[in-house]
């Protein structure tokens, strides 16, 4: 443990078993937090559940979709009920897809991926917001991306776009709410980070998602300009800790 910033807090990570979340939920619990590390994959959550008990820490770890209300309820019961009330929520997992020109888009598809990147971060802020407003201290960070910021940036990912666009407002309109109570909700742009989402686009069919938007990610890795989840995550965990709200945090 480096640091007691939020010794003995409760933090729940979403997406928390690779690429940046991992990160966040690895700093948060050297913090002192307490962590439940949520995402669809258990083998994934149970490796960064070992590492944090490995340093000393507490975590658990539950498997859930973000992209289901139901699950997202449960979710938040277990883990108050196992850790006591959510205190640092952030709000990481988020789904690239569906990629492509858009009049070639199964609708369902880009309402899953509303579901997940915007549904699921507001249903599980409003969850956990009560009892934080009630103890008067609170923290909830909203990744987003560089594209809400240029959404011409990124043609071909309409659903991404608009959706992180979307979590964005959100985060901001809500700010204005909390101001004063000590809970605060703020935006996080982690930059471009050298994770599986990255590779996942790099492996799709240029024909289909179209040449310039795999091009722009081919490029990216082969600048080695990516950077690692970790240094990505440390530009959070370094706001986190303040009283900020209503900022955006953009590592870019
Ligand atoms: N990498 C970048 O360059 C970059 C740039 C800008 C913004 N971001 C944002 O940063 C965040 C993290 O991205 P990353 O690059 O670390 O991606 P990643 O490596 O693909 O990790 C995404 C995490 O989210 C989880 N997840 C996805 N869908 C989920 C669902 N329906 N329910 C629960 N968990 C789900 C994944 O686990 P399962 O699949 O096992 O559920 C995984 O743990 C995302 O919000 C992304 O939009 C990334």
């Amino acid at each position: 443990m480096t640091t007691d910033a939020f010794d003995g807090r409760v933090a729940l990570v979403t997406g928390a078993g690779r690429g940046i979340g991992r990160a966040i939920a690895l700093g948060l619990a050297s913090d002192g937090a307490a962590v439940a590390l949520v995402s669809r994959t258990e083998a994934e959550l149970n490796a960064v559940a070992a590492e944090v008990r490995a340093q000393g820490g507490t975590a658990l770890a539950v498997a859930a979709d973000v992209g289901d209300t139901d699950q997202i309820r449960e979710l938040v019961s277990r883990v108050t009920t196992e850790l006591g009330p959510v205190e640092i929520l952030i709000n990481n997992a988020a789904v690239v897809w569906p990629l492509g020109p858009s009049a070639t888009i199964d609708p369902a598809d880009w309402e899953q991926a509303a579901r997940i990147n915007v549904i699921g971060p507001v249903t599980l802020s409003l969850a956990v917001l009560p009892p934080m407003i009630e103890r008067g201290w609170g923290r909830i960070a909203n990744v987003s991306s560089g594209v809400a910021a240029n959404p011409a940036a990124m043609i071909g990912a309409n659903a991404y776009t608009a959706t992180k666009t979307a979590l964005e407002a959100h985060t901001l309109n809500l700010s204005g709410e909390l101001a004063g109570t000590g809970v605060t909700v703020n935006v996080f742009r982690p930059g471009t980070v050298d994770t599986a989402m990255q590779g996942w686009i790099r492996k799709q069919d240029p024909e289909r998602i179209g040449t310039a938007l795999h091009e722009r990610f081919i490029t990216m890795q082969q600048s080695g300009t990516l950077i690692t989840p970790e240094r990505s995550a440390s530009v959070l965990l370094e706001h986190i800790r303040g009283r900020a709200n209503g900022e955006i945090w953009d590592v870019s």
